[in-house]
């Protein structure tokens, strides 16, 4: 839904019943809280209080969806099962571990927050919402996950479902990617919060959004607490949101190049990719060559276009720049076009074995 919507037959968003009705907001959350216990899904990160478990969970599924998530946050927990043996860890084998999930800022994070509580918390990250805050890459929403998640405290957290679900409770008509919107968002999730008992409402909250009151058909009919939405009349009219940026496409063209058996790649230094592994860039304009690969993924608001060409071997090797047999291949983490790139070419004996 973008821009503003003409709403004339829904209640005015400043004169719903759960605004004005504490007894209708603890309606509203018994209502929720009873759905969720019946209808919640047994998610491996709920079966959990520990805070350690549960910021992995949630630096995971931010920008991850659950059925991704499942097997990495597994896998992590028992290779890292807390914040002492992550602590203890070389980033080389944390980014290789989160290799396939995107985003690696979230793994370096995670990474720095291990050794921040081992430091400054003996390893236990504190019922503490200033300690929780000051962690490494958590924001309002992780702050007030971890708080409600572990520790049950009644702590607001807005993540895309619940932002979602509060912009239709509430009819809210400001775009919820707008200042103005968020903070609407944010003061419903206040005025909503029980005062005990946080891991359940943020919870059912987040469920709600997850499983009836989902972007497209809704499911108004069989929602626990259609009878406090402002918008259940007209859901689809929510959230509002502003004209998406436009798409920008981007060529990425790189090198296959091939030693004795061993494949080149090249260590990133930026600051979004920094220490991850990503086949070389082509020297020289594109061949006129097909390439031996092509692929687009997004990227933020671009569609990038990988290309990948054969190359000759260049006669001194860039300070960032190694081979990697076919074992060493295994062991190193790359963003996800280039693992793809590279497992395909590296499959194909003929390119291999030059
Ligand atoms: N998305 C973000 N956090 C989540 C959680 N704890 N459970 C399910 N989905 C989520």
């Amino acid at each position: 839904m973008r821009q503003k919507p003409n709403l004339p037959h829904l209640v005015s968003a400043s004169s719903t019943k759960l605004q004005r009705s504490a007894p209708a907001r603890d309606r509203f959350r018994e209502q929720l809280g009873a759905w969720f216990l019946e209808n919640g899904r047994d998610l491996p990160w709920r079966r959990t209080r520990d805070p350690y478990a549960i910021l992995v969970s949630e630096l995971m599924l931010q920008q991850t969806q659950v059925a991704t998530v499942q097997p990495y946050f597994e896998r992590w927990l028992a290779r890292f099962p807390d914040f002492r043996t992550l602590a203890a860890a070389e980033e080389s084998e944390v980014l290789h571990a989160w290799q396939g999930l995107g985003y690696y800022a979230r793994a370096r994070n995670l990474h720095r927050a291990a050794r921040h509580v081992v430091e400054r918390h003996a390893g236990a990250l504190p019922d503490d919402s200033a300690a929780i805050a000051a962690l490494p890459g958590v924001g309002r929403y992780t702050q007030g996950a971890i708080a409600s998640f572990a520790f049950d405290r009644p702590a607001a957290a807005v993540d895309a479902n619940i932002a979602r679900v509060l912009a239709r409770l509430f009819a809210i008509e400001e775009p919820i990617d707008s200042t103005a919107g968020a903070r609407r968002v944010w003061e419903a999730a206040e005025l909503l919060l029980p005062r005990t008992g946080g891991g359940l409402h943020t919870s059912g909250l987040m469920e709600l959004g997850a499983l009836l009151c989902t972007p497209r058909g809704p499911q108004c009919l069989v929602c626990p607490v259609r009878v406090h939405c402002a918008g259940a009349g007209a859901p689809e009219l929510f959230p509002v949101k502003k004209a998406p940026r436009a798409q920008v496409g981007l060529d990425e063209n790189c090198a296959w190049i091939v030693k004795r058996g061993a494949v080149l790649l090249e260590q990133q230094t930026g600051a979004r990719w920094r220490g991850l592994w990503k086949l070389p860039p082509l020297a020289g304009g594109a061949p006129g060559d097909p390439p031996l690969w092509k692929a687009t993924y997004p990227f933020t608001h671009h569609r990038v276009t990988l290309r990948v060409y054969s190359s000759g071997a260049p006669r001194k090797l860039g300070t960032s720049q190694r081979w990697f047999t076919p074992v060493a291949l295994k062991e190193a983490a790359l963003p996800s076009p280039h693992r793809r790139a590279v497992d395909a070419l590296a499959a194909m004996p003929r390119l291999l074995n030059v």
